[in-house]
């Protein structure tokens, strides 16, 4: 492809505004067509990322017929459609997590994406962050021996009020769940990530704030099958001060290490050399992170300058539909097994 990519959004809401900005900070791109159920919100969205009013299209099909390359970022029951319309035309597609409300539907659209070979990437852009690459890499080091036990703590305010302003995350027939599903699919797809593939899930949850099929309070215990063990907590509080927060602990046999803050740190690493005196903690944060992180994989942390590359090269993006469906598979086992009372779902 040559000259600027032309890009789509379906759905202007809050992450179509955080990628509109990654676009525009990737350059090489122009945003050339909007669509939103809120005509208003549509404008007020091209107006603020440099695409004019000229940009708002009246449907979704609109959309995709002008750009070259089309981000959906609708509420999640949208998505498997859209995703279908997008596939159907050829053209590369970025879809916010989770890819859909069912595992059923998140499997047809990575067949479809698959069939139609389009640049293909979700939303689970903590795959970006420096905290996690710096963790991920060092608790899979060699050195660490192997990861034994994982404590991953993720809770935040029930996101319908504060910056989220909108209400639709306490609709089932939208959201498809509560916390696991719409939020800690990250913390799922993280954990995958840190301790290799998973065979057993079991789960208990509770909706306390009474919104039907919303989950607000998550417990999964995941075993992976190299023996590694994880407990996840997800809540949704109503501590308004807290925004999305997580902590994880990674005990390997040689190596303990901490992480507080899910994007820049800090992160620390307490280690048992083969030989000689314990080494003390270290701890990253901040740009120092950042650096450590990008000498390690060279991602850097933009996922919108990432998938855009892929596009113009024509290649696979990162992390791309399969990989979204390997947490899909999990957050599945997991309310199958908290509609079991707890009775582990083996994978
Ligand atoms: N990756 C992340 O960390 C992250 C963070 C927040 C949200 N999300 C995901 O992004 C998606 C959107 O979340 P949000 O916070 O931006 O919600 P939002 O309510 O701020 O925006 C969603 C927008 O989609 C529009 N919409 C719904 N159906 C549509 C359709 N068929 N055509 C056109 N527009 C449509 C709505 O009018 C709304 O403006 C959800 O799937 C959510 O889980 C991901």
């Amino acid at each position: 492809m040559t000259g600027n990519l032309r890009v789509g959004f379906i759905g202007c809401g809050l992450i179509g505004r955080s990628h509109a900005r990654g676009v525009q900070a990737a350059g090489g791109a122009d945003i050339v067509a909007v669509h939103d159920l809120d005509p208003a919100r549509a404008a007020a969205f091209a107006t603020d990322h440099g695409a004019g009013p000229g940009a708002v299209v009246a449907s979704a099909e609109a959309v995709i017929e002008a750009a070259d390359v089309v981000y959906v970022c609708t509420w999640t029951a949208e998505h498997p459609a859209l995703v279908a319309a997008v596939a159907a035309a050829g053209k590369p597609v970025f879809c916010e997590k989770p890819l859909a409300t069912s595992l059923e539907a998140a499997n047809a659209m990575t067949a479809a994406v698959t069939r139609a070979g389009v640049t293909n990437q979700v939303g689970l852009v903590l795959r970006n962050s420096p905290s996690f690459r710096w963790l991920q890499h060092q608790a899979t080091d060699p050195g660490a021996g192997p990861v034994m036990n994982v404590v991953f703590r993720d809770d935040q305010y029930l996101p319908v009020q504060g910056l989220y302003g909108s209400t639709w995350r306490a609709d089932k027939a939208k959201a498809g769940a509560g916390t696991l599903l719409e939020h800690s699919i990250h913390d799922l797809d993280l954990l995958r990530w840190l301790m290799g593939p998973i065979r057993s899930v079991s789960a208990r949850m509770r909706c306390l704030h009474g919104l039907d099929g919303i989950d607000d309070q998550a417990s999964v215990l995941l075993e992976a099958e190299s023996g590694a063990q994880a407990t996840l907590t997800s809540v949704w509080h109503d501590v308004l001060s807290r925004p999305s927060q997580r902590r994880v602990e990674v005990f390997c046999q040689r190596a303990v290490f901490a992480l507080e803050g899910d994007w820049s740190g800090p992160v620390s690493a307490e280690r048992q050399p083969a030989e000689g005196p314990a080494g003390g903690v270290e701890s990253l944060q901040g740009p120092a992170l950042g650096q450590a992180a990008e000498r390690l994989d060279g991602l850097g942390q933009n996922p919108d300058a990432a998938f855009l590359d892929a596009v113009r090269r024509g290649g696979p993006a990162y992390p791309d539909f399969a990989v979204a469906l390997e947490a899909h598979r999990l957050a599945d086992a997991a309310y199958r097994s908290a509609a079991a009372d707890g009775t582990p779902v083996r994978l």
